[in-house]
């Protein structure tokens, strides 16, 4: 078991004033996934450069990839280097769907500012009480609780869910109230990995529900609410990857207009993983390709890196609106 660290003597925040701001300002934070060093170097430098507060997240299995000690270092290490690059960041430490009380608590005790609690495939009454119980761990320590209602389909750290539910907007605030939390994940349409949509030739992805938003934000004004599975799986990536060996056919995402509309609502907290593993799995499927006899890592996932670099410095500036509000 290793030692208990508040994540203030870390230099991370929690979401609150993020979530405020962001509101109230029409933009959304990004919270971009990592489980390794150069992830979550593309995430600093891109978030550093164009001056956008930034969430960096961790799933259970990134957790598990990555060490928990490990991750403690590197968060501060995030830090210090936003700091060595002129910038005061704020960075939150989240974990993304936490699947338990004993992993949300675990989180919190060595160092995350945030943690996603995910009962969303409990029964309502069980999600209520299970996230009731994280919220009032978190709450005493200053940590932000994320909570979730409706299902989304698609991968959720080792639970599958075949089958998506929208959210029930006459839930939400009876929900709200009675756990306490600081944000709400909903459904409205997106859907977790890299095969969001199933298309027949010639169609395009069907749009987000913004009527159970809107119904969502008039029965909780104001409340932070969160996006899921909302990578724009982005053609250019899946085409090289397809033309470096890969075999990615019919992958598709959300598109940029609807996350651009959905930003500029009570979203404030939109979640991207599989981008960036497309962009960084295509630049490394080209260059090893372009360059056969290269062995040496620093040079394939250094071109990946400087992808997701320029992959997360587009999101924020042009998709999210988080530029600049650092
Ligand atoms: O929502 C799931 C995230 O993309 C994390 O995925 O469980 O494979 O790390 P993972
Ligand atoms: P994507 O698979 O669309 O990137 O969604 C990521 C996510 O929701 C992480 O919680
Ligand atoms: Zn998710």
């Amino acid at each position: 078991m290793s030692k208990t660290v508040d994540y203030k003597e870390l230099g991370l925040v929690n979401s609150r004033d993020l979530f405020r701001k962001a509101v109230a300002g029409g933009y959304a934070i990004p919270a971009y996934n990592f489980n390794n060093l150069e992830q979550l170097q593309a995430i600093i430098i891109a978030c550093a450069e164009t001056r956008s507060p930034v969430i960096v997240q961790v799933s259970k299995g990134a957790r598990n990839y990555a060490n928990a000690t490990m991750l403690r270092y590197m968060a501060m290490g995030a830090v210090e280097m936003a700091r060595e690059m002129g910038v005061e960041l704020p960075i939150v430490l989240h974990l993304d769907h936490g699947d338990s009380f004993e992993l949300c608590k675990s989180c919190i005790d060595s160092g995350f500012s945030s943690v996603m609690i995910d009962g969303s495939h409990l029964s309502y009454a069980e999600n209520v009480a299970l996230t009731r119980r994280v919220v009032e761990y978190a709450h005493p320590r200053d940590v932000t609780v994320e909570g979730e209602l409706g299902v989304l389909a698609g991968i959720e750290d080792e639970v599958v869910a075949e089958e998506s539910t929208y959210t029930q907007p006459e839930e939400v605030q009876d929900f709200v109230e009675k756990t306490g939390v600081d944000s709400l994940a909903i459904s409205i349409g997106t859907s977790h990995g890299a095969f969001k949509f199933k298309l027949k030739e010639g169609e395009s992805a069907p749009p987000l529900r913004f009527d159970i938003l809107a119904e969502i934000e008039k029965r909780i004004p104001g409340f932070p609410i969160v996006l899921h599975g909302a990578s724009s799986v982005v053609p250019a990536y899946v085409e090289l990857i397809n033309q470096y060996g890969g075999q990615l056919d019919g992958a598709v995402g959300v598109s940029e207009d609807q996350l651009r509309r959905a930003a500029k609502s009570a979203v404030c907290k939109i979640n991207i993983d599989s981008d960036g593993r497309l962009a960084m799995t295509a630049k490394v499927r080209e260059f090893l390709t372009n360059n056969p006899a290269e062995f040496d890592p620093r040079k394939y996932l250094g071109a990946a890196r400087s992808e997701l670099v320029e992959l997360i410095k587009h999101k924020n500036e042009a998709v999210l609106g988080s530029a600049q509000k650092a």
